[in-house]
């Protein structure tokens, strides 16, 4: 199922295809207790014909692990303050080695510690839509910013949990960060946040649990104007880092799904990626808050060679994502 815009239909459409997902997630995670199995074509998504089938288990693995030194004698914050000031390029072996040996934080290797432990799936629907694009491949690598507490709303936890996918947490918000931390997940994680420039940099940043974002230019205190009195300005210093370089740091430039919900500066942070040096398969990314909105998003996101596939809304205005897909991809 190819559809296209308008609106209105991209809109029924995702809404029904995350309805159908969820009552079949939800109804065989209730049958069955442990392993079950997905019938690939039941919702004609998949970008390949067959008839391949594949366990959904919710198996632990062994995740993927880099070597990194903490030197605790080092002083990696002056350090890093110099690569900030002279803002050395994204992909400067100092910033990149510095991020992997002091911001980076290891997945986890104890027993998950989640509230809805029984769960496999946490998105509001874009996990199954891009799993079925994706053709149900075990052992990918994603990307979540922000990634809040780790499991509210998370669109990566079924990938880790049921198709032992590695991947990378980024929350900014120190609060969240140390909830993520105590999920125990199974992935990389980073308490930063995603530069919007093409150099790592200190930002302020308004807390504000999922409208938490950059605050440091008129865009973005304009926003939180509008969002209005219930959120409150309350402000604290992040580190910000170009994905490209934390993705360096983790030798890691495959990723097979990105998703960025960023409260509005998910244009800026996608203007930063090298695509020519990263190869990303699919991305769910935010549009609702983005200066230009899906229009703009979707005119960049296409001029790097990607198709949109699907707009998901949610009519409470829960959920305002458009998918995409790289053009010709081929598994
Ligand atoms: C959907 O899948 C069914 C069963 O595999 C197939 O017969 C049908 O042609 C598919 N429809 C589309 C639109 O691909
Ligand atoms: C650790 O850092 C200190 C201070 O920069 C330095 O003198 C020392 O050589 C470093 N140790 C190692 C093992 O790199
Ligand atoms: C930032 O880096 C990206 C990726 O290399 C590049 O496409 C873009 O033009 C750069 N932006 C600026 C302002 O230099």
């Amino acid at each position: 199922m190819r559809v296209q815009f308008p609106q209105t239909v991209f809109a029924f459409s995702a809404v029904t295809v995350c309805v159908l997902v969820y009552l079949f997630y939800a109804q065989n995670a209730q049958l069955a207790n442990g392993v079950l199995s997905v019938e690939k074509n039941i919702f004609n998504q998949s970008a390949h014909p067959g008839d391949i089938k594949s366990d959904v288990h919710q198996l632990s693995f062994a995740p993927m692990m880099i070597s990194s030194k903490r030197n605790t004698s080092f002083d990696y914050r002056a350090e890093m303050k110099e690569l900030n000031d002279v803002r050395v390029p994204m992909d400067d072996p100092r910033l990149v080695q510095i991020i992997r040996d002091y911001y980076i934080d290891p997945p986890s290797l104890e027993p998950y510690n989640l509230e809805n432990p029984e769960s496999l799936e946490y998105s509001k629907g874009q996990a199954p839509f891009v799993d079925s694009r994706l053709n149900y491949i075990e052992g990918g690598f994603f990307v979540e910013a922000g990634a809040l507490n780790g499991e509210r709303g998370s669109n990566t936890l079924f990938f880790e949990k049921v198709r032992k996918w590695n991947g990378l947490l980024v929350e900014a918000d120190p609060e969240s960060y140390a909830i993520l931390k105590s999920k125990h997940r199974k992935a990389f994680s980073i308490n930063a946040c995603l530069s919007i420039q093409n150099y790592s940099s200190v930002v302020t940043f308004n807390k504000g649990f999922n409208f938490g974002r950059i605050y440091d230019n008129k865009e973005a205190m304009n926003w939180v104007k509008r969002i209005g009195k219930n959120l409150p300005v309350n402000t604290i210093q992040v580190q910000c880092f170009p994905l490209y370089s934390i993705l360096l740091a983790l030798g890691q430039t495959n990723v097979d799904f990105f998703s960025l919900d960023v409260e509005g500066d998910e244009l800026h942070v996608l203007q930063t990626i090298p695509f020519d040096k990263v190869n990303i398969k699919m991305m769910t990314v935010e549009f609702a808050h983005i200066i230009g909105g899906g229009r703009a998003l979707m005119s960049f996101v296409k001029s790097k060679g990607y198709d949109s596939l699907l707009k998901v809304q949610r009519l409470d205005g829960g959920v305002n994502d458009i998918i995409f897909r790289r053009k010709g991809l081929s598994h």
